[in-house]
């Protein structure tokens, strides 16, 4: 299969498991993901192969690693079906890896700039109009009130992967603002700050129509 298929049926399938999830990671976030890896990808001059696939396949189902160290989950399913070389899949599953698992205190550095690109893309999507959507929409599925004025609107946590802020718009500060300093790549971290400053006009008109200004 020509790679261009392989990406083709790559994304018919994603979007055929994907479209009914509400959890925000569900199809449309993959596409953004992918269209953003792409766009960057362009940039930083990568594999856009193995860059499009790990997108495309970096939030498909439930990709746990303490039992497949050696990729034989769904996305290496996937792509072993379509034909793709084991060192492809190889290459694809490290970054997905890398990507998902979010223990604490565990290194999620990644090893390649096509990692990079899609950890990076991956990263962009919480934050601009589409972060305050995500967050809101996932405040809401964890039960988070939309603001808390008793609590002082900044920092509440030094742990980036804290679980409980106190509000979706302290949650802003707890761990989606911090995401534009873990940007990899040049041209992420120029998206970051543009997406950053909107969403920080949008705490400021917030917080004024709180207090009725
Ligand atoms: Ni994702």
């Amino acid at each position: 299969m020509e790679k261009t298929e392989i990406i083709k049926k790559t994304s018919e399938y994603v979007k055929s498991k994907q479209l009914g999830e509400t959890t925000g990671h569900d199809w449309w976030h993959t596409y953004r993901v992918w269209e953003l890896a792409k766009k960057i990808g362009e940039i930083e001059k990568v594999d856009l192969f193995i860059v499009e696939l790990a997108a495309l396949l970096h939030d498909l189902d439930d990709w746990k690693f303490s039992d497949n160290e050696d990729c034989s989950a769904k996305p290496a399913e996937v792509l072993m079906d379509f034909g793709v070389k084991m060192d492809i899949i190889n290459q694809v599953c490290e970054i997905i890896k890398t990507l998902s698992f979010k223990g604490a205190g565990v290194d999620s550095s990644m090893k390649t700039i096509e990692g990079k690109v899609v950890q990076d893309a991956d990263r962009l999507d919480a934050l601009g109009a589409i972060g305050i959507a995500r967050a809101f929409a996932t405040g809401a599925a964890r039960g988070r009130m939309i603001y808390n004025a008793d609590v002082p609107l900044a920092q509440t946590s030094d742990n980036f992967l804290v679980k409980d802020s106190v509000s979706t718009l302290h949650h802003f500060y707890d761990k989606i603002f911090l995401l534009k300093d873990l940007m990899n790549t040049e041209t992420a971290k120029m998206m970051a700050k543009e997406r950053q400053d909107y969403m920080e006009q949008f705490v400021k008109k917030f917080i004024d129509e709180w207090e009725s200004k």
